[in-house]
């Protein structure tokens, strides 16, 4: 297995301290956006919300359910998308968990959102195809609204997505009911892959969840295993989620600058859970697993410990969560289960105040 060493700058010096990881981590990030999910534009700019509707009480009482417009400046003019928020109805501080979802909907089966407050988190959810559609067309939503002249390098869809989720906390972040050291952002599958990005890019984000997001997101290119999505299959069916240039690799004999760990390891040393089902092959658990092993060096240089669990495939049913990588298997098939969010919860509460 070859894979390109994340501990070695591009001009061949070793990794040796936090500050030459910064440079390193800066490295990743720029080989990681040219490469595979396009440039993503730096946003300076302010972002506005409003209350649209409120709704109480929800969750029991709990939390009141407020429904906010997003408002943040593009190159084409003003953008907008909705945000469900779930506030606390005590409206303290809390950490707060951003959630991309696939759909629209304040009541979902990816989504336990009184079981989520209830555990002491503030809630936010939007959809992913209000920031731009899922498919081909650079026309629509916010895809629309930048240049696109470089298409080896012109941002993919799940950049934008996460674009989409760092507005939201530009405003997220101006609410009493936020925690700013607490927040994460989760995703499942190509919105896992999405909220991986968003984690790696901002760093506002303290925690990173990523569902099942397999490849072009958790899971190594290089220890794919029968049954899982390889890169040919996902630059065929999705070419519009990454850069052009991704595709000069579609050929295994091409030599790649990156593998998954780069991703992983670009958000250190802030905090990334990752989570598997046993029967999600198409994900490939296993290569995630490796994935977490092999990002620990950024970890390891911050004298914080990376992934703190087995070499050989996890347990079943079981988290590993003690280090600053979680990692868990669940039993059961390719989905966002309350499990999973048992999982995430429990990890950001482990390491909140350190
Ligand atoms: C497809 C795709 C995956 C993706 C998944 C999803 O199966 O091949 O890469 O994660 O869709 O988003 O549900």
């Amino acid at each position: 297995m070859y894979l390109p060493d994340l501990m070695k700058c591009e001009d061949g010096s070793p990794v040796l301290s936090p500050a030459q990881w910064e440079k390193r981590r800066k490295e990743l990030l720029h080989v990681l956006e040219t490469e595979q999910y396009g440039i993503q534009p730096r946003y300076h700019g302010k972002t506005r919300g409003e209350i649209t509707d409120v709704l109480t009480p929800c969750c029991a009482g709990h939390a009141q359910l407020e429904k906010i417009q997003i408002t943040f400046e593009t190159p084409g003019g003003p953008f907008s998308f909705p945000l469900l928020f779930f506030c606390p109805s005590d409206h303290q501080p809390r950490p707060l968990i951003l959630f991309i979802n696939f759909r629209p909907d304040a009541y979902d089966p990816y989504f336990p959102a009184e079981e989520i407050i209830d555990h002491g988190f503030a809630l936010a959810v939007f959809c992913y195809t209000d920031i731009t559609s899922d498919d081909g067309n650079m026309k629509k939503g916010l895809a629309g609204l930048y240049a696109r002249s470089h298409p080896e390098t012109d941002w993919g869809k799940l950049s934008m997505w996460a674009f989409g989720a760092s507005r939201a906390l530009d405003y997220l972040l101006t609410r009493q009911e936020v925690d700013r050291r607490s927040v994460a952002v989760a995703g499942h599958s190509r919105l896992g892959k999405a909220a991986l990005l968003c984690g790696a890019l901002d760093e506002r984000v303290r925690f990173t969840f990523a569902n099942c997001s397999g490849c072009g997101g958790d899971a190594l290119e290089q220890t794919k295993h029968p049954g899982a999505e390889d890169y040919a299959f996902m630059a065929r069916t999705f070419p519009y989620w990454f850069c052009g240039n991704r595709n000069q690799y579609i050929d295994p004999a091409v030599p790649r600058p990156y593998d998954q760990h780069f991703l992983l390891a670009a958000i250190a040393p802030r905090y990334v859970a990752v989570g598997s089902a046993q029967e999600d092959t198409w994900a490939d658990p296993f290569s995630a697993q490796l994935c977490c092993a092999a990002a620990s060096p950024a970890w390891t240089i911050h004298g914080l410990p990376g992934f703190v669990g087995p070499q050989a495939p996890a347990q079943v049913n079981t988290a590993y969560g003690d280090g600053c990588i979680g990692y868990h298997l669940r039993d059961g098939v390719h989905f966002f289960s309350r499990q999973d969010w048992l999982r995430y919860m429990a990890f950001a509460k482990k390491h909140m105040a350190e």
